[in-house]
């Protein structure tokens, strides 16, 4: 099984060297990079370009570890214990009341499977050392009904994190890891492309001026990413804004239209209005 792109995802050649050695290797493939860099999306890219079911995982704060696998609900059970009849019935059988996570899933499932641990970082310190013994050998145990569960074929795993918080080393030592950069002009163009195909050059090679200069700003407190540099450029085209609206050549520096896509903090706004400020002064 080997992942050699898609048409709707930009992949760089070391990206998908990183997946495919994840999956040599049979062990989960850790994502890491700015937000909005396609971390997610790729996991949704590999499964749709294997032709393999995606099981998603959103991870909040408050998700456990247990949860992936198994939760009984016990709530349930009282009330058909109380209600008697066709649901007394079922009572007797602790089976009933199991609920299978997304790890049981991907277990259980006919064929291999993708599995999606999306922004590990967000839940506390325990969780990724909870799961070490059921990714490493993709087996655990259900106490309720003193079952053993084996996965049928090994998953792909992708792991996802914003960097909130460190990793465990216990966890690292089994996760193979991919770092994606910020993508170059080339690379955004070539996203750009994918999500954009008739946009007019001109067009998009002030976007991209623009767009790179406002990263270089020192101080910024969020640097817009290819997300909003793609929201931005939705917005120019449903305004028709004419390419040489972005930046008009006398004035060096002009406040970009819609800016609100790019810069999501009023301490930003203020730091590029200053610099626009300065640049005009300097002229
Ligand atoms: N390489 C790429 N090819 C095509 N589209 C991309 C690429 N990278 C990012 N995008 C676009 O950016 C959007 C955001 O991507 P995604 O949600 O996967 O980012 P993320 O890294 O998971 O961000 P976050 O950390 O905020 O969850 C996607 O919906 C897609 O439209
Ligand atoms: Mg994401």
């Amino acid at each position: 099984m080997r992942f050699e792109g898609s048409g709707d995802y930009v992949a760089t050649p070391d990206l998908m060297l990183a997946v495919n050695a994840a999956i040599t290797l049979q062990r989960p493939l850790l994502v890491k990079g700015e937000p909005g860099t396609g971390k997610t999306m790729l996991a949704e890219t590999v499964a749709a370009a294997l032709g393999l079911p995606l099981l998603q995982w959103h991870i909040k704060s408050t998700t456990k570890a247990q949860q992936g696998l198994y939760e009984y609900d016990a709530v349930s059970r009282l009330r058909d214990s109380q209600l008697g009849g066709e649901h007394g019935s079922r009572v007797h059988d602790i089976a009933n009341y199991i609920v299978k996570g997304v790890l049981w899933q991907a277990f259980g499932a006919e064929t291999p499977t993708v599995i999606l641990i999306d922004e590990i970082d967000k839940a506390d310190i325990e969780f990724p050392n909870d799961l070490l013994r059921e990714l490493d050998r993709m087996e655990f145990y259900v106490y309720e009904t003193r079952e053993l569960i084996k996965a049928r074929h090994r998953p792909i795993v992708f792991i996802t994190s914003n960097n909130e918080k460190e990793l465990p080393d216990a966890f690292l030592r089994r996760c193979f890891f991919h770092y994606i950069k910020f993508p170059d002009k080339e690379t955004m163009q070539s996203i750009i492309d994918v999500h954009f195909p008739d946009l007019k050059k001109a067009l998009i090679r002030e976007a991209l001026e623009v767009f790179f200069e406002l990263r270089e700003i020192p101080g910024l407190k969020k640097k817009p990413s290819t997300s909003e540099l793609l929201d931005w450029l939705k917005l120019l085209v449903a305004e028709d804004i004419p390419p040489e609206a972005l930046r008009a050549k006398d004035q060096k520096a002009a406040i970009p239209p819609l800016h609100g896509a790019l810069l999501k903090n009023e301490q930003d706004v203020h730091l590029f209005e200053r610099l626009v400020f300065m640049a005009r002064q300097n002229r």
